[in-house]
This record gives structure tokens, C-alpha cells and sequence, in this order.
């Protein structure tokens, strides 16, 4: 009886290991980096844009260098667009084969949107 009080105890003080321990991805983030290279990571990553998107050449989808001047341009906003609350200004007729990953960009922190858009301007000559 005495025992099993020990273990209990024991466990409430740990918390068991459960919050710390399982936490979720962004742990993986938490070694200082700037916005630029957690939204490459993102990018070349869990957000899978790098298979429509490259940096200088359209292949499916605009390059980043494009994207990121029609954006300029335009003063649009990256992170309302993959958030789906606004209009796509790079290419309207291509729109949906982009709108697919929006169950992917929604699903993201606004930390994380912030990093894409920040490692796609970071392409602006
Ligand atoms: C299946 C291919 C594909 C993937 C994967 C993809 N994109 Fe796109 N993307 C496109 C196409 C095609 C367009 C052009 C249509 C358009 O402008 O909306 C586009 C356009 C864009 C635009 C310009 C939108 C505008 O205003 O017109 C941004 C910003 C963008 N993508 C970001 C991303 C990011 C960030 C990811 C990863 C989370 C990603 N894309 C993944 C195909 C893709």
C-alpha cells in the first residue's frame, strides 16, 4: 500500500512524462535558427511546396523568385493566402492544383506561415 502511494506520487511529480516527452514537432525547431532557414526546413520538408515550387524556374507551380516580386509588387500577403483568406495574385488559372496543400498551410502556426513567407522573400532580387 505504502508502495504504491511512493509510485503515484512519483508519478504526479514527473507528470508521468507525458506533456515534455510527446510534445510535438516544433521541439524539433527549438535550437536558434532565423525565419529564413526554419522555412526552408518547412519548405524542403513536412510542407512539401519544393515538389511544385523551385527558386529560379517555374515547374508546376511559379518559381520563388516570382512569387516573391508579384508579391512585392502587389503588397499582397503570403500568410493570408495560405491561411485561404485571400485571392491568388501569382496565377490565378493554376489556382487549384495550389489550393490542395491549404489542408497542409492551415494545419501550420502562424510562427511557421510566417517562415515560408519570410524563405520566399528571402528569393526577391
Ligand atoms: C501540387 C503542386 C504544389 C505544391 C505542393 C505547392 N504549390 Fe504553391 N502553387 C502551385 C501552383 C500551380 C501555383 C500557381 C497558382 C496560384 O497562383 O495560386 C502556386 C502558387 C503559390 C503561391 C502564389 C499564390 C498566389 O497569390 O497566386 C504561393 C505563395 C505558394 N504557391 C506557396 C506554396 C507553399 C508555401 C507551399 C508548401 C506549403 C506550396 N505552395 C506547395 C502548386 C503547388
Amino acid at each position: 500500500m505504502r508502495y504504491l502511494f511512493l509510485v503515484v506520487a512519483a508519478c504526479a511529480m514527473a507528470s508521468c512524462g507525458t506533456k515534455e516527452a510527446t510534445s510535438d514537432e516544433s521541439f524539433e525547431y527549438e535550437e536558434k535558427q532565423t525565419p529564413v532557414e526554419l522555412g526552408q526546413k518547412i519548405f524542403d520538408s513536412k510542407g512539401n511546396c519544393y515538389s511544385c515550387h523551385k527558386p529560379d524556374q517555374k515547374i508546376i507551380g511559379p518559381s520563388l523568385e516570382e512569387i516573391a516580386k508579384i508579391y512585392k509588387e502587389k503588397n499582397g500577403d503570403i500568410v493570408k493566402f495560405l491561411k485561404e483568406e485571400a485571392e491568388p495574385i501569382v496565377d490565378p488559372a493554376q489556382y487549384p492544383a495550389m489550393k490542395v496543400n491549404f489542408a497542409i498551410t492551415k494545419r501550420m502556426s502562424d510562427e511557421e506561415l510566417k517562415a515560408l513567407e519570410a524563405y520566399i522573400y528571402s528569393h526577391l532580387k
